[in-house]
């Protein structure tokens, strides 16, 4: 039986299952708390992308913007697909590099690269940096001399419109730590530094205007501002840009009030966007990148948990405890971001009861789910959280010494371990000894 609106399953034993195996058995076998990811998923979202750019028939990459969920396994994955990776650390481009993605297809992004990982960068010949700031214009040219090294280079730029999200990860307005401003002069003061610099091709522009976005009109706005700016650089410099990077953010359902469009709707009206600036300008298509994240992993992942404690507070609430919380997610505390969950063990049995989901961690703020009606709830039952596919493994802690979750790949009715469960051994392999 197909779960509402989710992209999961209940079986005939009454458990919730992903890529067509019990998550019961995944507990079992594996431990909570635990990421599961059903790859078929994952490479579905990778096709809506690449297979729409194909058929309306335009140049474009398609970046996995790894900072979502970064790791050896889901990068083969990537690679699979044919997407190129965007990093923004040393650590983002070594896995990129480990998990075997072609150098010419990574793209490097950051407010503050450092010298060591632009040089990284340089020595491994990635496919382009995305410069954010005139002190990276600065240290990039200084390094690509010193290594005599010539770079494809795109500048952030940020167009100044809100988007309709929470303001932690809002990118594309002015107040912004991000990129040169479109409407100050910085962009054009960075555009003229770099059209007349000998160690960089200066390719085009980046935009990305922030995360979980759910309409395409911002997008549409953010490419018309762009052009308008791309329109005078053409009179003016006579520049004709081939590459315009429109950045990630298209939204997903974490709960049923979220309402995603289809993903190839948001490439639709970009390449409609752009093609028609293009025909107005007189001025070929450029490749057009996108960087999406999120909306690769996100509903591909769900996390199981075991239950342990409840506390009953007489017309107040049910605070029913799991196994994990703000270290292995932290998205609840940091944004209160919503969550759906399900009991996997009674995913087919009726709801009886409300209760708020609460971590391990010590901090009243650990909670995972306020409110969620679930069936009667018991120690030991397992609740699977769903859509934590993007931004849960990847900005997981070790607070309170919490050693991280494993993560388990599913296909085809197939399980694979693909990150390990941290040991206490590992929470301590970094120590040193002051006695
Ligand atoms: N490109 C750039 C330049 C970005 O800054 C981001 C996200 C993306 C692409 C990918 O965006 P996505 O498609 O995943 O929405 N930790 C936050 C999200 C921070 C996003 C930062 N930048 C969260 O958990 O919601």
């Amino acid at each position: 039986m197909a779960l509402d609106n989710f992209p999961y399953q209940i079986n005939t034993n009454g458990h919730l299952e992903i890529g067509g195996i019990d998550t019961i058995e995944l507990a079992t076998k594996y431990g909570t708390p635990l990421y599961v990811y059903d790859v078929s998923i994952i490479r579905q979202r990778c096709r809506a992308f690449v297979d729409t750019f194909g058929k309306l028939g335009v140049k474009a990459q398609v970046a996995y913007a790894s900072k979502a969920f970064s790791s050896i396994a889901v990068l083969q994955v990537i690679k699979q697909e044919g997407l190129s990776v965007d990093v923004v650390s040393e650590g983002e481009l070594y896995t990129a590099l480990q998990a075997g993605i072609d150098p010419k297809r990574i793209h490097m992004h950051g407010n503050n690269k450092s010298q060591r990982e632009l040089e990284m960068a340089i020595t491994h010949k990635i496919g382009c940096i995305v410069v954010d700031n005139f002190n990276e214009i600065t240290l990039l040219t200084d390094l690509l001399k010193k290594h005599q090294y010539k770079m494809d280079v795109i500048i952030r730029v940020t167009p100044g419109i809100k988007s309709d999200t929470h303001h932690y990860i809002m990118t594309g307005n002015e107040d912004s730590k991000f990129g040169f401003d479109l409407h100050n002069g910085q962009a054009e003061e960075a555009f003229a530094q770099l059209m007349n610099n000998e160690w960089i091709r200066f390719k085009g522009f980046h935009c990305h205007i922030g995360s979980q976005i759910f309409d395409t009109d911002r997008f549409v706005l953010a490419t018309n501002i762009l052009f308008e700016k791309i329109s005078d650089w053409k009179t003016t410099y006579n520049y004709i840009p081939e590459v315009l990077n429109l950045g990630g953010g298209f939204g997903i359902r974490y709960t049923d009030s979220d309402r995603p469009i289809p993903l190839q709707d948001y490439v639709v009206r970009l390449v409609e966007t752009v093609s028609e600036h293009c025909r107005n300008l007189q001025i070929p298509i450029p490749e057009i990148w996108i960087e999406p994240g999120r909306s690769i992993v996100g509903d591909a992942g769900i996390t199981l948990y075991s239950v342990g404690s409840t506390k009953h507070i007489p017309g107040i609430r049910d605070y029913v405890s799991v196994d994990g919380g703000m270290s292995d997610n932290i998205r609840p505390a940091l944004y209160q971001a919503k969550y759906h969950g399900v009991l996997a063990n009674k995913a087919d049995q009726p709801v009886e009861t409300t209760v708020s989901i609460a971590g391990k961690c010590c901090e009243s703020g650990d909670m995972l789910i306020w409110d969620l009606p679930l069936p009667n709830v018991s120690s030991g039952d397992v609740l699977a959280v769903f859509s934590t596919g993007a931004y849960g493994y990847s900005m997981a802690s070790n607070y309170n010494r919490i050693q991280k979750a494993a993560v388990v790949f599913v296909e085809n009715g197939i399980d694979k371990l693909v990150i390990r469960r941290e040991t206490p051994e590992d929470i301590v392999s970094h120590d040193l000894s002051y006695e």
